[in-house]
């Protein structure tokens, strides 16, 4: 089985909408018992709580489920996943600092480099900030990735 998971700051916007859509993206593909899908924030600011209520409204109009909670990405995460796909540049360098050899730091991706049409060194923005614009914004750069990242998984392992 691969396992994913989908890294951010805080766990309850970004990185629970990616992992909603990829679940959904493998679901329908007849994958789910091929590729794992979790998520985790480099902070520990929201550890329990669900999803922020805006992006659980954006998901649910576009028929994805986000029925995490909030966890602490820790070092031994590293273990477990074989990719770990972060949100922004400083979620990558906040992972990679944590990341004990070469062999973990190379599982370490942004999400945004899966997605062909993005510019290179892209970023899904914060959105928590903002206004609901921001959220609708997040799900569609989530989307788009996470059908890129699909296809390179199922590419590189035959599935
Ligand atoms: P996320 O968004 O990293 O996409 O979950 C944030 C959530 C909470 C905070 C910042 C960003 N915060 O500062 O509490």
């Amino acid at each position: 089985m691969v396992h994913v998971c989908f890294v951010c700051l805080g766990n309850i916007c970004r990185s629970p909408t990616a992992e909603g859509i990829m679940a959904h993206l493998v679901r329908a593909e007849g994958l789910a018992s091929a590729i794992g899908v979790a998520s985790a924030g480099t902070a520990g600011y929201h550890v329990g709580e669900p999803p922020d209520a805006r992006a659980q409204s954006v998901a649910r109009s576009r028929g994805v489920h986000l029925p995490s909670r909030a966890a602490q990405f820790s070092v031994g995460d590293f273990r477990r996943f074989d990719y770990v796909l972060a949100m922004d540049r400083d979620n990558r360098a906040d992972l990679l600092r944590l990341a004990p050899s070469a062999e973990e730091k190379a599982r370490v991706h942004l999400l945004r480099s899966f997605d062909p049409t993005a510019p290179p060194h892209a970023e899904v923005p914060d959105p928590y900030y903002g206004g609901p614009d921001g959220f609708v914004a997040v799900f569609d750069i989530c989307e788009a990735a996470c059908r890129g990242l699909l296809q390179h998984i199922r590419r590189e392992h035959g599935l």
